[in-house]
């Protein structure tokens, strides 16, 4: 019998999320008979593992600490096998500013941007509005370096650029990206296999935390997603570019704004959600792999040094 210890919760701001898919993992897993338990890291997570020695470490956990390289240098270090993407993989996906250089140096469209640094006094500049006006256009987007979940993500206007930019204080450093209007297009890939895509259609301002996670908020879930096979074809390839890119293994998701005819990557998810309810398992199942199946693929999958 496979012995799973699957990594839940976490120090992120995601990790309600995580634990939802932990459970999620854990709850199809007993079904098929495995010995599995879900495990929150902490400064014992080495000897946790060594006690429980389980065959396979699932990672459950999004955000930072989970998906951004940390905890998959302690699963190297312990020596046991885990799944998803490896160390320096997981560390690029994180960083919105590594992928969107190396996405742009590989001829992979993504909206334009620039970092901007709070100074130490927190204090904004009003020329900000200017270098914006200048170099990007309004509307923007402005949005922490290596968060998920739509945390901390803000449309912003002329008007209310700065008032917003106070809202990150909490981060050195931000993105602030130029906002494509247009689809929300996100695109699974399995391995080095081209899974499918989904649209998603919220009824909120954008597909902000509310509308990715709360049925309240009825965003509309499209698959299969009404692209002719030129653009479908096209933004698959374009995901899988990234996954190898970066040097994903396992499961990622990449999501996209799909504006007069172009694809505009905004990055590619290492750790996607696996809630029943998540797109990527939403994906799976149109694609005619159940959700015990695809988690099962990703367990045969796992390894180390990955
Ligand atoms: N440049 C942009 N133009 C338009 N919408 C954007 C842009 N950047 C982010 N968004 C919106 O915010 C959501 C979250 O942004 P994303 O970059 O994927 O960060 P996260 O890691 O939080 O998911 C996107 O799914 C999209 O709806
Ligand atoms: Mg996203």
């Amino acid at each position: 019998m496979k012995k799973i210890l699957i990594l839940g919760g976490g120090f992120s701001k995601e990790r309600a999320i995580s634990l939802d898919t932990a459970k999620s993992v854990l709850k199809a897993l007993k079904k098929k008979g495995y010995k599995a338990i879900i495990c929150e890291p902490d400064g014992n997570l080495i000897k946790k593992i060594k006690s429980f020695r389980p065959n396979v470490v699932f990672n459950a956990l999004h955000g930072r600490f989970g998906e951004d390289g940390y905890v998959q240098t302690i699963l190297e270090t312990a020596k046991v096998k885990y799944t998803h993407s490896g160390v320096i993989a997981s560390y690029i996906a994180m960083d919105k500013e590594i992928s969107k250089k190396l996405f742009l140096k590989n001829k992979i469209i993504t909206p334009k941007y620039l970092k901007y640094k709070f100074n130490k006094n927190n204090t904004i500049k009003k020329k900000i509005i200017f270098t914006v006006k200048k170099k990007l256009k309004f509307p923007v987007v402005i949005k922490p370096i290596n968060e998920g979940s739509s945390v901390n993500v803000y449309i912003c206007n002329k008007k209310n650029l700065i008032q917003n930019l106070k809202k990150l204080f909490q981060y050195k450093e931000i993105l602030i990206e130029e906002f494509i209007p247009g689809r929300e297009i996100q695109v699974a890939i399995l391995g080095k296999k081209k899974l499918g895509a989904i649209e998603l259609i919220p009824k909120r301002k954008f597909y902000d935390y509310e509308a990715k996670y709360s049925s309240k908020a009825a965003t509309k879930h499209i698959i299969p997603v009404e692209l002719d096979k030129k653009d479908l074809n096209n933004v698959m390839n374009i995901a899988l570019k990234a996954h190898k890119l970066i040097g994903c293994k396992g499961v990622t998701r990449s999501d996209f704004k799909f504006n007069k005819g172009k694809f505009y990557l905004l990055e590619t998810n290492t750790q996607p959600g696996m809630t029943k309810l998540s797109l990527v398992p939403e994906i799976a199942a149109y694609s005619g792999m159940s959700f015990i199946n695809l988690i099962e693929w990703i367990i045969r999958d796992a390894s180390i040094n990955r």
